[in-house]
């Protein structure tokens, strides 16, 4: 048996939960759009093509706001491809997948989806083949009301009211060799500079994200931030970050302790965006848009090798692209990821899940089939349901294990939030150790836990699994969530976390 003690003090907060750090990815990749939310035909499409069984998962899982439409794909693509009537739009080779790109699915189409989603639209300019006139076109298509060239053919195009568009991303990885314009982080810094400029001087109203770095472990990680923010500082509002994680030769401790790195990367990043501030004797600062995150099994392939294999391949519409398959210890992972997201939520303000549907993503869909959960949509969806109101800061003494690549690491992971308004306290718990429970004791200061509405949920190892259980379209519930006993002794809320899992608990509380 190993223990957790965790204290929260109602007066130690980090700052409200920002609304749209439960965000999500959706790029014109493999089945992503195409027979993931858009498949005309299906049984259970609507009148404009998207599958509202999908629909209905998105709900559920709760994304706030969707990235679109790439990725890799946005630095090849040319935005006028994909309004007016569909008929017209043409047929494009798509680099950056090596896929054919029918168009039939556009700007309208999304911002149509986002709507019946319920969710907002983050709307990335491609800053490797386009630059500043393609970027200021776009937002006076998307944001100006009328009486103009592209706000007109907007209006001509179905929509007669603006989309509204307030949040856009200055290109996509572009410090990453395998991005199609690739740049380098002096050129890149000078363009979204220039192209903020001129998107602001269309619409005033747009918080801007710069692009940082593709993840942590890039030779030009700091510099590139430090650089492209020494120029555009004034400009953007935010600096993004990207990280995909997966166990390595089998080194699952290390794998479970990964969002050691989330943190670090953060706190890194944070760090040289205030000092670049602070050389400007500036007063403002940088939010952090950590806007890919997940579990991926490259297993050993850099993005730019994957890409080398796919250019061999037949040029396909929609292909099976990085269709991974979700397991118990890939649910707790990502746990802990979002643990981290919010411990760090007074700076990182926008985060996306990347992706949505069928590639690295919560929800998998087959064409003209069923549409189903993975595990890690659980503690997605239960933490975007639950954290509400202010993040507590979070004091916790664990017992610890060895983990190769992070040194000694706490075996239990904790997150919390509290929403006065409500009397809601939620924590979010994992247990990272694969084979003993852990006894968690939550010390309240400043807050009185009561009992009606106490409730716990946890996601484990199913009884005939094995850390490696996933659902599959044959068994779709094969993992999920079930009760998880909480008590309230002394002020002090307990629970047992059993070995591999994440749990989330709901505490009714007053102010002591
Ligand atoms: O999400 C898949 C890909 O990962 C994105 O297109 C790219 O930005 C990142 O490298």
């Amino acid at each position: 048996m190993t223990t957790a003690r965790v204290v929260v003090d109602r007066d130690f907060t980090v700052g409200p939960v920002p609304h749209r750090l439960f965000g999500s990815f959706v790029e014109h990749m493999g089945r992503c759009v195409y027979t993931g939310i858009y498949e005309p035909g299906h049984p259970s499409a609507d009148e404009q093509g998207f599958r509202t069984d999908v629909l209905e998962l998105v709900r559920e899982l709760g994304p706030t706001v969707v990235r679109y439409p790439g990725g890799n794909f946005v630095s090849g693509y040319r935005w006028t491809d994909g309004i007016g009537p569909v008929e017209e739009r043409p047929r494009r080779l798509e680099g950056a997948w090596h896929t054919v790109e029918s168009n039939a699915f556009g700007l309208h189409e999304f911002v149509a989806w986002a709507r019946t989603a319920g969710v907002e639209v983050m709307e990335a300019i491609n800053l490797g083949t386009a630059g500043v006139e393609e970027a200021r076109a776009l937002v006076e298509y998307a944001n100006h009301p009328g009486g103009t060239y592209w706000s007109d053919l907007r209006r001509r195009n179905g929509a007669e009211e603006p989309f509204d568009i307030r949040l856009w991303c200055l290109g996509n990885e572009m410090d990453g060799p395998w991005q199609i314009g690739h740049k380098t982080a002096e050129e890149y810094g000078r363009l979204a500079q220039e192209a903020a400029k001129a998107m602001r001087l269309v619409d005033n109203d747009l918080e801007l994200v710069a692009c940082g770095s593709s993840n942590s472990g890039m030779p030009t990680f700091g510099a590139w931030e430090q650089t492209v923010l020494s120029h555009a500082y004034d400009e953007v509002d935010f600096i993004s970050l990207h990280a995909y994680y997966q166990e390595h030769e089998g080194d699952v401790a290390s794998f479970l302790a990964c969002s050691y790195d989330t943190d670090y990367f953060i706190e890194s990043v944070v760090a040289t965006a205030d000092a670049v501030g602070a050389k400007r004797k500036s007063t403002k600062r940088i939010n952090l848009s950590f806007d890919e995150w997940n579990v991926w099994y490259q297993r050993g392939q850099e993005t730019d090798d994957q890409l080398h294999r796919l250019v061999k391949q037949p040029w396909r519409e929609h292909p099976r692209l990085i269709e991974d398959t979700y397991n118990v210890t890939d649910a707790v992972v990502v746990g802990t990821l979002l643990n981290s997201l919010l411990r760090h939520g007074d700076r990182v303000t926008v985060a996306n899940q990347a992706q949505l549907v069928n590639v690295i993503a919560p929800i998998r869909s087959e064409e003209g089939g069923p549409a189903w959960r993975q595990t890690i949509f659980h503690p997605f969806a239960e933490t975007a349901r639950l954290a509400r109101g202010q993040i507590m800061r979070t004091a916790i003494t664990s017992s610890q294990h060895h983990s190769d690549r992070f040194g000694d690491v706490d075996t239990v992971d904790v997150a919390c939030t509290w929403d006065e308004g409500t009397g809601r306290l939620a924590l979010f718990l994992a247990n990272r150790g694969l084979e003993e429970a852990s006894d968690v004791e939550v010390v309240l200061r400043g807050l009185q836990a009561g009992a009606d509405g106490l409730t716990g949920r946890v996601l484990t190892v199913p009884e005939d699994g094995d850390r490696f259980t996933a659902n599959t379209e044959d068994a779709q519930d094969r993992v999920g969530l079930s009760d998880l006993p909480v008590d309230v002794q002394d002020g002090s809320v307990r629970v047992s976390l059993p070995p591999l899992s994440w749990a989330c608990v709901e505490v009714p509380v007053t102010t002591a």
